[in-house]
């Protein structure tokens, strides 16, 4: 495996580091705070070609690797793990089931503008009866003339109500099980589409996360995303992508959490020394150090298989399963470095801690990556 990075690479990389110093850390804890969608970084991001880092460029997109799109989400997820997500469910669960799936005439119609961050993209899979079930779909699709009708709601659905493009799946053939699945590509002006009722959460408190409804909603025939029937498969594939997309948001959140650690032990002096002098510190921080560098070698090997075009869905599983468990062991431990004031919201390690939790839970618990993990040792 080589992770080394062109010249290119690393002055994107360099660029998108210094951007989220600049533009995303000092809007974190206000984005937090407000439960406020950040607009105007999302607007910033696509003049900087950070909505379509694995977009080729005949689409757009910046034609970046899927290494370099990882790490990208990893240093903005480093100071707010809001802005990773919304970058990585509008990527890695929109732009890329139409880069893989679409037709040519989907591709030019929906990826110019989605990978400069005019449009926002969204999935919508999760219904209130079909979580860990994803196959359990109740929203249905009937063909009707030159166009589907599609009728369920969906749940928990990231960037929602600020997108303007989404994968939405359904039933068009109940008696096939998740062979009567199929995707579509749904704009939110469609006759019977909106967006319904925006969750209250724990963390990643800015991500708009919403219930989408869909009444009598008429989708052009064109839209079919994949082949009919071939939906189930569409989503797993994406969701594949998806998960090396929050690892790479975990592991941000667990180095930021770091960051904020080493800078509070050396600083905060307790008995007539920095708490960093003390060998429990310095042992409790090598362990968590050297746990998320093998979190960091995980999402590397998974991001690299998929650039080299091999499986990875069980490198993207147990890369999701440990960075998610690395981010929350980093946080509530950094929390506990920090003390009260870890406690309190003065300290960015409460809002990290909080933004953690959501890791082992979205595109997969970690009870489904262990599921993952599982079935190919059994098989
Ligand atoms: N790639 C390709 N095909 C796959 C696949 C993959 N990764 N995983 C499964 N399949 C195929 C199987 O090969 C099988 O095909 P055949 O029938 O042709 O053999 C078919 O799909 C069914 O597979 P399973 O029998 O394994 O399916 P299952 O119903 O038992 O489900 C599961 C398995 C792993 C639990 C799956 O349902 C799952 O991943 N559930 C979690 C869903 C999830 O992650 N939801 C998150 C939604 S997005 C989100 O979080 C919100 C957001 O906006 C961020």
């Amino acid at each position: 495996m080589d992770f080394s990075q062109t010249p290119q690479e690393k002055l994107f990389l360099e660029m998108i580091r210094a951007f989220a110093e600049k533009e995303v850390k000092p809007l974190a804890a206000e984005i937090d705070e407000q439960e406020r969608f950040p607009i105007e970084t999302v607007e910033k991001m696509g003049k900087i070609g950070i909505m379509g880092i694995p977009i080729p460029k005949e689409y757009g997109g910046a034609g970046g690797t899927n290494q370099i799109y990882s790490m990208a989400v990893e240093e903005l997820s480093r100071v707010c793990a809001t802005t990773g997500v919304v970058v990585s469910a509008h990527t890695s669960l929109c732009c890329a089931p139409i880069l893989e799936f679409g037709t040519e005439e989907q591709k030019q119609k929906y990826l110019p503008k989605l990978a400069t961050g005019e449009w926002i993209g969204a999935f919508g899979l999760t219904e209130p009866n079909a979580g860990t079930d994803a196959s359990s779909q109740q929203t249905f699709a009937v063909e009707e003339g030159d166009h589907w009708v599609l009728n369920g709601n969906k749940i928990f659905i990231t960037n929602a109500e600020y997108a303007h493009v989404y994968i939405i799946f359904a039933m068009t053939d109940k008696s096939q099980g998740n062979k009567g699945i199929s995707a579509f590509i749904v704009e939110k002006d469609m006759p019977g589409f909106s967006v319904g009722k925006k969750e209250l959460k724990m963390g990643i408190r800015g991500s708009a996360t919403c219930e989408l409804i869909m009444e009598n909603c008429i989708v052009p025939k064109e839209n079919l995303l994949g082949k009919l029937g071939q939906g189930f498969k569409v989503a797993m594939k994406t969701l594949d992508g998806g998960r090396v997309g929050i690892a790479s948001q975990a592991l941000g959140i667990a180095r930021g959490a770091m960051d904020e650690t080493v800078k509070y032990t050396k600083e905060r002096k307790q008995f007539g020394r920095s708490i960093s002098k003390f060998q429990n510190t310095q042992f409790q921080l090598a362990d968590l150090q050297t746990r998320i560098d093998c979190a960091s070698l995980l999402v590397r090997k998974a991001s690299w298989l998929k650039d080299m075009k091999m499986p990875y869905s069980v490198a993207a599983a147990e890369a999701k399963l440990f960075c998610a468990e690395t981010a929350m062991e980093v946080t509530t431990k950094a929390v506990q470095f920090h003390g009260g004031y870890g406690y309190t919201r003065e300290y960015p390690v409460e809002r990290m801690m909080r933004d953690a939790k959501i890791t082992e839970i979205y595109e997969g618990t970690s009870e489904v990556q262990r599921m993952v993990i599982a079935a190919n040792l059994l098989k």
